[in-house]
């Protein structure tokens, strides 16, 4: 199977899943109208799905998520590859499922925690690559409901959530490590058909089951490609079945937003960079390299101010509770956003890259400077010719003295030491948005130029 299909074997697929609309109607029991509202098929794999705009506003103003790797792995605590990296066999990797207990409504911590931090939706694994799955399958009893857990964690996800008032979204991973008929669905036909049957019952499950779903997150589609998931049929099915949702594009499809994984990259459509707390998506035991909340917040702005979204996981321990560093780091920012949340919201690049210790973002004809290291009683930004109108601290709203001296805006009187922890922000209202033209552009920029045309020669 080729990853690239044809128009025509594409739209046949379309057929045979009787289509986008008309497939809509088979669920919800009427006829599609012509006209508005009626969800028309993308005509590509790399088309976005239908209604994008509509189905995006939320998901574009909420720019910052929780990501949540939970299951059997947890228990292990070196994350959720273990079983893959170790060659656990499967007999005994089994055995976890016997021990995986939560205490009750652990998901109620990890939602307040992630209302206290900022974020606006929480997207858990509902069955990672190991292929248990914390909901009530009705395909296997590799389920937390039938094993020691005896419940639906799904469920209690999902209540939590909604409780904190936040969206909620449903990780799942095509790929199945438990699966016979996963492990061999690439040669063999019948197994195939039976494997991605399977996939799309548990889908289909997912999107009936538990109400309004916000977000659906494919993962792992190995090792099929589109042809083989029959991914058009199933977004279809997924839209069918939840007309506001927004998915990614990790089922060979383009879906509503790209998934840059531990980087920030502005894309060119909506894209949510997911990024670790620590090294580790699955609770890491012996992790302790965890991100300081100043760096979350450099993350949270260059996301935001490339109309990108932040997806920031945690790894919860087996019985559900959230490692400390976790509990605190999140804390931290969310009260800094709190404080600042301007900052974070709405903002746009600047024209203003250099300064020391010091980050950038602009909003209107207002420039924000996000104050890494402090630089005690003043701080000067080369480059800078216009005077701001007013300048002031975000977080307590104190007027901030601003001078400009030739091309060097300089920030004076300033406290000793940083008013606001981890970040200052301090806000400065121009009469029209400044562009940079210091020392520091003129050298700096023809000289990246530079590095990047000898790299195209061929010079590393
Ligand atoms: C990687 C990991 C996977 C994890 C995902 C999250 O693909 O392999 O385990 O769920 O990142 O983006």
């Amino acid at each position: 199977m080729s990853n690239v299909i044809s128009r025509r074997d594409y739209l046949q697929m379309l057929a045979v899943s009787a289509g986008w609309a008309a497939t809509r109607a088979l669920v919800s029991g009427q006829e599609p109208k012509e006209g508005e509202g009626r969800l028309a098929a993308p005509k590509s794999l790399y088309e976005r799905p239908p209604a994008h705009e509509r189905r995006m506003q939320w998901w574009r103003e909420a720019k910052f998520g929780m990501f949540i790797h939970w299951g059997l792995y947890s228990i292990l605590g070196r994350g959720e590859w273990a079983m893959v990296m170790e060659d656990i066999p499967l007999a005994e990797y089994e055995q976890l499922a016997k021990q995986f207990n939560p205490r009750p409504n652990a998901a109620r911590e990890w939602a307040r925690l992630a209302r206290q931090a900022g974020m606006k939706y929480m997207v858990m694994t509902t069955k990672h690559h190991d292929g248990f799955c914390l909901f009530d399958s009705k395909s296997t009893d590799y389920s937390a409901p039938k094993q020691a857990a005896g419940r639906d964690l799904v469920r209690e996800y999902v209540e939590a959530v909604r409780a904190e008032g936040l969206r909620v979204g449903f990780y799942f991973s095509l790929m199945d490590w438990h699966s016979a008929d996963w492990a061999v669905c690439q040669t063999d036909a019948a197994a195939r058909q039976r494997f991605v049957d399977r996939v799309h019952a548990e889908l289909h499950q997912l999107m009936t089951e538990y109400g309004k779903i916000d977000e659906l997150w494919y993962d792992g589609a190995y090792p099929l490609d589109a042809e083989g998931w029959r991914s058009p049929e199933m977004n279809a099915m997924v839209f069918a079945l939840q007309p506001d949702i927004v998915i990614n594009n990790r089922s060979w499809m383009a879906g509503d937003f790209s998934t840059p994984e531990q980087s920030i990259e502005a894309a060119k459509g909506d894209w949510e960079s997911c990024m670790t707390l620590n090294d580790h998506w699955g609770y890491g035991a012996a992790d302790d390299n965890w991100k300081s909340p100043a760096t979350l917040i450099s993350n949270l702005v260059k996301c935001s101010q490339n109309a990108g979204n932040y997806l920031l996981n945690i790894g919860p321990k087996a019985d559900g509770s959230v490692p400390e560093p976790s509990v605190r780091i999140l804390q931290t920012v969310g009260h800094w956003l709190e404080r600042n949340a301007p900052a974070i919201y709405g903002i746009k690049k600047a024209d203003i890259t250099y300064g020391d210790g010091v980050y950038f973002s602009r909003k209107g004809n207002e420039i924000y400077f996000y104050i890494h290291a402090w630089p005690g009683p003043s701080l000067t930004i080369g480059g800078i010719r216009e005077l701001p109108k007013s300048a002031r601290f975000l977080a307590s709203g104190r007027a901030v003295k601003a001078q400009l001296n030739g091309t060097r805006l300089v920030f004076s009187e300033l406290p000793a030491t940083a008013p606001d922890d981890p970040v200052t922000v301090i806000v400065a209202e121009f009469a029209s948005a400044p562009v940079q033209d210091s020392a520091a552009v003129r050298i700096v920029e023809p000289f990246l130029k530079l590095i990047h045309e000898q790299k195209a020669k061929g010079w590393s």
